[in-house]
């Protein structure tokens, strides 16, 4: 029992493994390509990064009402926003500027989150009116979008200007930006 047991767990490691491996790109700076994303949404289901919604559930219900208007940037494959969903964050836009993404998300949530609205959008770009969202989140979504960067406390001039310019889209129609990317960005500690 003990045997299969231990062949089980190091069996389900292996398929964990092999899975990231998949996706991983040739080189890091594949990251902030959105055909990197297509072409990984092709057939990846779905993929958790630096966590799920149970381990932010705390910090959010802190700060987050549950009638707040909220966008979620870079919304990928994960669970987050239908987590938020059933835990009664109703009023929830994603954006991703993957379709392959957007086009499977919003097919796989449609019947159980009616409320819940899926955009292919470039975070650079945003369109929706100013004063729409009440909160802004983002997870994984700006270390994508600046993978270059050797150091993120002394980050480029294309950085900053990067940096600048979607603080002013957000802050321009957002009055909180809640970023849960623990340690990696270089914004983690403006937001
Ligand atoms: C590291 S994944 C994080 C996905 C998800 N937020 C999570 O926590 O699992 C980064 C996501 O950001 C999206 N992304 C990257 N740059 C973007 C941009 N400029 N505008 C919109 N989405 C972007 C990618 O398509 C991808 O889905």
């Amino acid at each position: 029992m003990l045997c299969a047991a231990r062949q089980t767990r190091v069996h389900s490691t292996d398929i964990a493994d092999w899975l990231r491996m998949e996706y991983l790109p040739d080189h890091n700076y594949r990251y902030k390509d959105v055909d990197y994303w297509d072409e990984r949404y092709k057939t990846e289901q779905s993929f958790e990064w630096f966590g799920d919604f149970s381990k932010f559930q705390n910090i959010l219900e802190q700060h987050v009402k549950k009638d707040d208007d909220i966008l979620i940037l870079g919304c990928g494959n994960s669970s987050m926003s239908s987590d938020m969903y059933h835990a009664g964050y109703l009023s929830i836009t994603n954006i991703d500027y993957s379709s392959v993404c957007i086009d499977t998300m919003s097919a796989r949530h449609l019947s159980k989150c009616p409320r819940m609205t899926w955009h292919q959008m470039d975070a650079r770009k945003l369109s929706f009116p100013d004063a729409s969202y009440d909160v802004v989140l983002e997870k994984g979504t700006l270390d994508a979008m600046l993978v270059e960067e050797k150091d993120p406390w002394r980050v480029s001039q294309d950085t900053a200007c990067l940096i600048d310019k979607v603080l002013k889209e957000l802050i321009s129609f957002s009055s909180s930006v809640y970023n849960f990317t623990p340690t990696s960005s270089p914004m983690a500690s403006l937001w």
